[in-house]
């Protein structure tokens, strides 16, 4: 058995009541989830051995869901609302523009040093500020919304976030 460090402890102590064959999977990994904001290699080998299945099964499972992240999440995540409304007022333009300002791909990238991350997010209802994002950290566990973003405050948005600043730092232009 693997030594048992700090981070192995946290995790039993979170899934210790989750029983073998009681069809727990999801839930020990939604409570990981939720309590460290990701999924380690190391914690997938203490749900499979609490629940008595193989770690490829638990990685099998984990890697099936969207949801679940594999890597600690980035200080700063800007999730970008994909609803109808900002789609109308140049969401893409204002996704592409931060995207590329921040030398990555697509959503769900996040830049090399871990700083800042992206996200796929849903209309929260507040589209009277559209087009907007969301900006999260993860420090702090606080969100706020940048919104009426045009492509130029989007670029200058992801400039001072890749450069640094905080959420509350940002979108005030
Ligand atoms: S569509 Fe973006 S907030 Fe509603």
């Amino acid at each position: 058995m693997p030594l048992e460090t700090e981070a192995r402890a946290q995790v039993r102590a979170l899934i210790g009541d989750l029983k073998p064959n009681d069809g727990d999977l999801l839930q020990a990994l939604h409570r990981i989830q939720h309590e460290f904001g990701w999924i380690s290699r190391e914690a997938m080998e203490v749900v499979a051995e609490q629940l008595a299945l193989y770690p490829s099964e638990v990685y099998g499972a984990a890697t099936f869901y969207s949801e679940f992240r594999f890597q600690p999440p980035p200080a700063v995540t800007v999730r970008w609302c994909s609803g109808p409304a900002c789609h109308l007022r140049n969401g893409r333009g204002i996704r592409d523009a931060m995207l590329a300002t921040l030398g990555l791909q697509e959503l769900g990238d996040q830049t090399e040093d871990g700083r800042v991350g992206t996200w796929l997010g849903q209309c929260n209802g507040t589209c009277e500020l559209a087009p907007q994002v969301w900006i999260e950290e993860s420090a702090h566990h606080s969100s706020r919304v940048v919104g009426r973003l045009t492509a130029a405050k989007a670029v200058r948005m992801a400039r001072a976030l890749r450069d640094g600043a905080g959420a509350d730092e940002v979108g005030h232009d």
